[in-house]
């Protein structure tokens, strides 16, 4: 195998903790490679008034790989309070690091797995139809359209003539929305191309084909967003019919889908979405895994990708004198830049280490025993983040 260089970017909080012990799991499941630090996140934005600095932008171009934790980020104007003296009133304005990775590389494909580990203790279970308890197998990926929709960041407060004298070419805007004074409009577009829903739609059906998922479903709400959501459900039923007809094609309102979601939750295979829709109902179906510590996801654009848990920065437990937190959504993260690099082998290896890890039921972080987290966790049982690290190891021995 040979050495590949990955761009490590730690961020802020636990993300540098979590990001170290996903890198322990790549060593010892015997993952060849050179690790560069890349600065990202708020102590960026403080001291340089930039959380993405370009050199980070710079190791990305040259590498391709990124491995990241989690970032803090911070309203509008308590970020312009915290910047050091020299950036005080040079115009720096924060945005979001992630979102700025994400339009600058085109990461327009996000992929969230949510799946059962047996034993999990957080795995979600229902009441069947006589009153007996039934835990559902979940096995779902979602495919989120990563850079357009209503997180685009193109909106307005009070909006220019231009675009207002635009808005009064829809007679429903005109219908509705006329009467309010300018100023107090708030617009935020909701946009989508033909090309960036081919590409999710296509990248989610591949996925389904590569590993035998019997169903695509959109999850979007065409009936009513009939420009955009109803864009995504006609290309994704064109390009089912002539390249995937294999694999069939649903369709749920992402209303319904929450509220169906613990209804049957395993029939469910592949999902593609918007931005919005999907990172919805990726949070929803991350809710049934066991949550913030179990969510991984991808970034993958054309030619970079970024992996990353779906949690932050956890700020209250970055500080803890043994760190809690449990470490598997950033090792599953790390699992899916395996996949994505090739090394199925090895991601499989570490899935399987993990997953007996979680069945035996001997090592588990404060989240997995319901506990509340504060630093004596430890002493009432819990497993600390390198404990778990550690029992995963154990078992890739084995
Ligand atoms: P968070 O995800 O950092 O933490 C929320 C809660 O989830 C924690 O208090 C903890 O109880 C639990 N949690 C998070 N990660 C966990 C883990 N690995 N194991 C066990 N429990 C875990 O979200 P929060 O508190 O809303 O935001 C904190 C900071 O992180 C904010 O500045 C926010 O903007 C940022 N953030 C960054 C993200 C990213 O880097 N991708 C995503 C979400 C929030
Ligand atoms: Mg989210």
């Amino acid at each position: 195998m040979s050495k590949r260089t990955i761009v490590t970017l730690p961020g802020d909080g636990i993300g540098r903790i979590v990001l170290n012990e996903s890198i322990r799991i790549l060593d010892a499941a015997g993952f060849k490679a050179d690790y560069i630090e890349a600065n990202i996140g708020w102590e960026f934005w403080v001291r340089e008034g930039n959380p993405l600095p370009p050199q980070t932008i710079g190791l990305l171009e040259q590498y391709k790989t990124g491995l990241f934790g989690a970032i803090t980020s911070k309203p509008k104007e308590e970020a312009a309070a915290e910047l050091s003296n020299e950036c005080q009133d040079k115009g720096f304005v924060y945005s979001s690091p992630i979102v700025g990775l994400r339009q600058h590389f085109n990461l327009d494909i996000c992929i969230r797995p949510c799946h059962t580990y047996k034993g999990n203790p957080l795995n979600f279970i229902r009441k069947g139809k006589h009153g007996e308890i039934e835990e559902p197998v979940i096995d779902v990926v979602v495919f989120r359209q990563n850079t357009e929709g209503l997180y685009s960041g193109v909106e307005w407060t009070d909006p220019p003539d231009k675009v207002y004298e635009a808005l009064l070419t829809h007679p429903k805007f005109v219908r509705n929305f006329a009467f309010t004074p300018k100023a107090e409009l708030s617009v935020s577009a909701r946009i989508f191309t033909k090309r960036a829903t081919e590409r999710i739609i296509r990248a989610a059906f591949n996925y389904a084909k590569k590993y035998n998922y019997s169903s695509v479903t959109v999850c979007e709400k065409p009936n009513v967003i009939r420009e955009t959501s109803g864009l995504m459900f006609r290309l994704a039923k064109e390009i089912q019919k002539n390249e995937f007809p294999g694999i069939e094609l649903w369709n749920t309102n992402i209303d319904a889908q929450m509220m169906w979601l613990t209804k049957n939750p395993e029939d469910y295979g592949v999902i593609v979405a918007g931005n919005m829709f999907g990172d919805i109902v990726s949070d929803g179906f991350a809710g049934l895994i066991g949550g913030l510590g179990f969510a991984c996801s991808a970034n993958i654009g054309e030619e970079v990708a970024v992996f990353e848990p779906t949690h932050g920065s956890a700020p209250k437990y970055a500080s803890f004198p043994v760190s809690i937190v449990n470490p598997v959504a950033m090792i599953e993260s790390a699992c899916m830049m395996l996949d994505h690099l090739n090394e199925q082998m090895i991601a499989s290896s570490i899935r399987k280490a993990i997953a007996a890890v979680i069945a035996e039921g001997r090592v588990k972080t404060y989240d997995m025993l319901k506990m509340k987290g504060e630093p004596d966790v430890i002493k009432k049982g819990a497993a600390s983040t390198s404990d778990m690290t550690d029992a995963i190891i154990d078992k890739l021995k084995t």
